[in-house]
């Protein structure tokens, strides 16, 4: 079976997928795959470079690769894909659509506002969040790109514009004070939860993410009540959001136990610094295996 290892791509995160590509490419099961690179550098390219794959694997991230849109392209092609369907895919790469859908599901996650223009971005908004500080990020972004934790009315402004200069509308959220963590699922099961104490920054942004030892990431056992409640809120989010196969979703756990939800990743990163091989590999799956078994659900 010739399975293409769909990489590159368009995003801020190109960087993250070639990385992300890499890995899988080496990891491939060479007894049950005949594993083709794929670079996509331009959109209009992908229909020709995936011809002649019996499936794609996709290891690209972000816009034109995680939102639906690569997703809607091989559907009409008639090749199969690993992972969510366009639905998904498009809604959780919306922070602001999948937020209110969690929300209407009584799952919790903080309270945001949405500014669809420079112009719109307003002090009296940050105020009714609760005031500093607050995370401002592009609504559809990836990797932490764009994103502030911004402390002040002062930052306010260039933090915003930085955002918007990702694309797209940005969103300002409150600012959880506690612990970050993510739940990587596969097959509908949450795999062990990952704690992330980011080291090379004071926060979890884009070095604290890829760069060797810029955070430490161990799997924790969490004590009940916060274990259940922890796992109902990430299976919840699967459910909302129509998730399959596997994902991850990063949450702020408050200093009283609520698990908020930031966010989910539909493709998380595959890339040796990534949490989701890490929490498989605490499950006992090595990340060869994580591939296959991405493949068998996805290709069933
Ligand atoms: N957006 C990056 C790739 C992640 O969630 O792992
Ligand atoms: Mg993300």
């Amino acid at each position: 079976m010739r399975v293409g290892v769909i990489m590159g791509g368009v995003s801020g995160e190109r960087e993250v997928s070639l990385k992300t590509g890499a890995e899988m490419l080496a990891a491939l099961d060479p007894r049950r795959y005949e594993a083709v690179p794929v670079v996509i550098d331009r959109k209009e390219e992908l229909a020709e470079k995936v011809k002649g794959l019996d499936a794609a694997l996709l290891a690209l991230h972000g816009a034109f690769g995680e939102d639906g849109t690569v997703q809607g392209a091989l559907e009409a092609l008639g090749i199969p894909y690993t992972g969510c369907g366009v639905l998904p895919s498009a809604l959780c790469m919306d922070k602001d659509l999948s937020k209110t859908l969690l929300r209407a599901a009584g799952v919790p996650t903080p309270d945001w506002v949405v500014w669809r223009r420079p112009g719109d971005v307003r002090e009296e908004s940050v105020q009714e969040l609760g005031g500093y500080p607050v995370v401002v990020k592009p609504v559809s972004g990836g990797s932490s790109i764009g994103t502030f934790i911004v402390r002040g009315a002062e930052e306010l402004r260039a933090a915003a514009a930085e955002a918007f200069a990702c694309g797209g509308p940005v969103m300002a959220e409150r600012w959880i004070k506690g612990e970050e963590i993510t739940c990587s699922v596969l097959d509908g099961r949450l795999l062990p939860v990952i704690a992330i104490r980011p080291k090379s920054s004071d926060w979890f942004d884009y070095r604290a993410k890829y760069e060797a030892g810029g955070a430490e990431e161990l799997a924790v056992e969490l004590p009940e009540p916060l274990a259940g409640s922890v796992e109902r809120t990430a299976l919840a989010c699967w459910k909302t959001l129509r998730c399959s196969v596997y994902g991850r979703i990063d949450m702020m756990i408050a200093g009283d136990g609520t698990p908020y939800v930031l966010e989910l990743n539909t493709l998380p990163g595959m890339t040796k610094a990534s949490l989701l091989p890490k929490s498989a590999a605490a499950a006992g799956i090595p990340f060869p295996e994580l591939l296959n078994r991405i493949l068998d659900l996805s290709l069933a």
